[in-house]
């Protein structure tokens, strides 16, 4: 089955094409991270807007690079919850008007379940059940995904997600957004051992996460205690910026593993996948692989399929068609994405 997928839950615009469940045909993303730069984040009506310039050259892009004739396509699989309601409604009513014109089936996808297999998409042999942690900008949750359909939420956040301590942290260090890429590169120069940061866990939730504790403690480090965010770094400071990245990146990344291997002990399955704009966090991948126990796996999607991406999309849409689920033609978005225990 020929499944073109696409996703605008945020700021990127997405479309792939995948003969499923395995061979991507194409894997286009036209990112707006430049039109956001100057605000320090996504800007929801900007976003949306680029969208709707962008979506149909993406489309005919994907399908272009991929070979594919609009006639060889069976099925459509777009995001269509959680995320920016602005930015999902593009995607949503491009795959509705190409559904109905082709007169292909429609699967309304939800975007973090697709995160959950982006790592099946380059690695073939992961198969369910397996373990996913979805580290992204909006999103910080373990899931099991139980067989080719169900994936089940373990535990998430209780407040920031991973990405957006990254996000606001880059901030405090005078670094563009998004925050990651550069504090990890930063980080990648200073000492993790200058300053211990706090690896905190929400009481009584054994898989849950919380980072805005983390994210305070960075600030008061750099401030001063009770410290604002636009004051100059406090004159005693006496670690590097390059230090300071490094030892949040290790808080963060010790947070992440602790959890990770936690729930991999307590499911008993083998197979671990990441997932999200975080999974491309090298030091995450090296800590995660350092300290996996014996027998277990982890499996790590290409950088480009961690960020936001539509090959995923189709091939979580994929194993929903595959099981007979269609979507109506007046297929609803949603913000938030409450039904992902599935
Ligand atoms: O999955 P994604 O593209 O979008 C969301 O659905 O949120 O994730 C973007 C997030 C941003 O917060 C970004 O700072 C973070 O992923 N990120 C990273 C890295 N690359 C992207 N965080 C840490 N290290 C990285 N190498
Ligand atoms: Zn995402």
């Amino acid at each position: 089955m020929r499944v073109l997928g696409i996703d605008t839950s945020c700021d990127d615009t997405a479309a792939a094409v995948l003969d499923g469940p395995r061979t991507l045909r194409s894997n286009v993303i036209a990112s707006q991270v430049d039109l956001h730069a100057a605000f320090g984040g996504v800007v929801p009506e900007i976003a949306s807007r680029a969208h709707a310039e962008r979506i149909t050259a993406i489309v005919d892009r994907a399908l272009a690079e991929a070979g594919a004739a609009p006639s060889s396509i069976d099925a459509i699989a777009v995001s269509n919850r959680p995320g920016l309601v602005g930015s999902l409604l593009v995607g949503v009513a491009a795959a509705k008007s190409l559904a109905w014109i082709w007169d292909v089936p429609l699967v309304g996808v939800h975007h973090i379940e697709a995160h959950v297999v982006s790592a099946c998409v380059d690695h073939p042999d992961l198969e369910p059940p397996f373990l996913a942690l979805v580290a992204s900008g909006g999103h910080t949750a373990l899931y099991l995904a139980e067989d080719d359909v169900r994936i089940r939420c373990l535990g998430g956040t209780v407040d920031d997600a991973a990405g957006e301590s990254f996000d606001k942290v880059a901030v405090l260090l005078g670094l563009p957004q998004p925050g990651g890429p550069h504090v990890s590169r930063l980080a990648e120069s200073g000492d993790d051992g200058a300053v211990h940061f706090p690896r905190s866990r929400p009481t009584g939730d054994p898989m849950g996460f919380s980072f805005s504790g983390l994210k305070t403690a960075v600030l008061y480090h750099l401030k001063g205690p009770g410290g604002r965010r636009d004051a100059p770094d406090r004159p005693d400071l006496g670690t590097s910026h390059a230090d300071v990245a490094a030892a949040f990146e290790a808080a963060v990344v010790d947070v992440l593993a602790d959890r990770t291997l936690e729930a991999l002990a307590a499911t008993g399955v083998r197979n671990v996948a990441i997932g999200g704009g975080v999974a491309a966090n090298r030091r995450l991948r090296r800590v995660l692989a350092e300290r996996l126990p014996a027998g277990a796996r982890l499996f790590t999607p290409t950088p480009s399929l961690c960020t936001d991406n539509a090959a995923m999309v189709a091939l979580r849409g994929h194993a929903l068609l595959v099981r007979g689920v269609r979507s109506p033609l007046d297929l609803e978005v949603a913000a938030t994405g409450d039904d992902a225990a599935g």
